[in-house]
């Protein structure tokens, strides 16, 4: 099939749940995901996702939203940083349950308010997570489904792989569950659907797409990375996040130091240095995404060593999905890997 051709529509629990075409998230990524992403992998048949905090306001982030309405009538989500940390989150809530945001992605702390508003206007909750202790408790709380972040992960990685994270949530949870860490391809997608996965959440792969609003130096830093060029490191937000290791990284190393990791400890400053941190890390972060510079902090998981090519986003999509309908195990092994273009 021709990549102009729409694959057929994959119906999973997932896809049930959130009412889109095909099972795949474009996962929210700070300072990357803008409404025009968004439209576009929901207008192909995914779900565009974009972190409200992507914008300085909560008036900006309302535009954004009523930008994206605009641009698609397909659902599209939302990503909530729900820790008591985060100034917005109530603004935030305010503006998805306002205009009925189809589904929110939570993370970090506690989902339940974020439940109880988008479920009383009819929307679906998804909740970040890394641990299936966290995963139980989000389930009781109603969530619609899990993010299941594992090993390999853009952002704040998870530290479980998903040959073992998928599984052993699927053991013990109901709802469905979307697998996030690494996948770039459809052979990959057919794995963790066949360990108990009912969608994909995927990041780095949409940051090499030509909607994504960043520098062109982050996407080529992409198409040329191996996996082992990703390293986490501690000094963006004091937990580890994935990013390509730069001449730029390789100066500032990836872990605190002695002065910092007690700072970062310590009940009377821990609220502050992560406050700092968050505020120094995005000034960071928004030069080395938006313009050149050799201060190159650019955040990808391990997947960026699978990706060769810039790739408008509803094609990747699309791929993904032919490559998922043409994954086979040939006799006596091997895979079906195909170049993931
Ligand atoms: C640059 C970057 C920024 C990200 N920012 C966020 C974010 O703001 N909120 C969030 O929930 N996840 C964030 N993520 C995680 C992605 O939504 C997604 O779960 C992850 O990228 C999946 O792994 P993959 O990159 O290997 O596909 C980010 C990922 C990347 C690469």
């Amino acid at each position: 099939m021709s990549n102009n051709q729409a694959p057929k529509a994959l119906e999973t629990a997932f896809t049930k749940t959130v009412g889109c075409r095909y099972p795949i998230i474009a996962g929210p990524m700070f300072l990357v995901s803008d409404e025009k992403l968004v439209a576009a992998v929901s207008n192909a048949g995914g779900l565009g996702a974009m972190p409200s905090l992507n914008w300085r306001s909560t008036a900006e982030f309302r535009a954004a939203v009523e930008k994206v309405r605009a641009l698609t009538d397909k659902p599209f989500a939302v990503n909530l940083i729900v820790n008591k940390s985060a100034p917005r989150v109530d603004a935030d809530l305010d503006v998805c349950a306002e205009f009925k945001v189809p589904v929110v992605v939570t993370s970090l702390g506690s989902p339940k308010k974020v439940i109880e508003k988008m479920h009383a206007v009819g929307s679906k909750v998804l909740c970040d997570v890394t641990t299936l202790k966290y995963a139980k408790k989000v389930e009781a709380l109603g969530a619609d489904g899990v993010v299941a972040v594992c090993a390999g992960a853009g952002g704040h990685a998870g530290e479980t792989s998903p040959l073992v994270f998928i599984p052993h949530l699927k053991r013990h949870l109901k709802i469905p569950i979307v697998a996030a860490g690494g996948i770039v391809r459809g052979d990959q997608m057919a794995a963790v659907l066949m360990l108990g996965a009912s969608a994909v959440q995927i990041g780095t792969r949409f940051i090499a797409s030509t909607e994504a609003n960043v520098h062109q130096d982050y996407k080529n830093a992409i198409v040329n990375a191996e996996p082992e060029d990703i390293v986490l490191t501690r000094k963006l937000s004091g937990v580890p996040a994935s990013v390509i290791r730069t001449p730029y990284i390789e100066k500032i190393g990836v872990d605190l130091n002695p002065i910092e990791s007690f700072l970062h400890k310590h009940e009377f400053s821990k609220r502050a240095m992560k406050m700092l941190r968050f505020y120094l890390g995005k000034v960071q972060l928004e030069k080395a995404v938006t313009v050149p510079t050799w201060k190159q902090v650019w955040g990808a998981g391990q997947g960026a060593g699978l990706i060769d090519q810039i790739l408008p986003a509803g094609q990747i999509v699309h791929t993904l999905m032919n490559e998922y309908y043409s994954a086979s195990i040939p006799a006596g092994g091997g895979g079906s890997g195909t170049t993931g273009e």
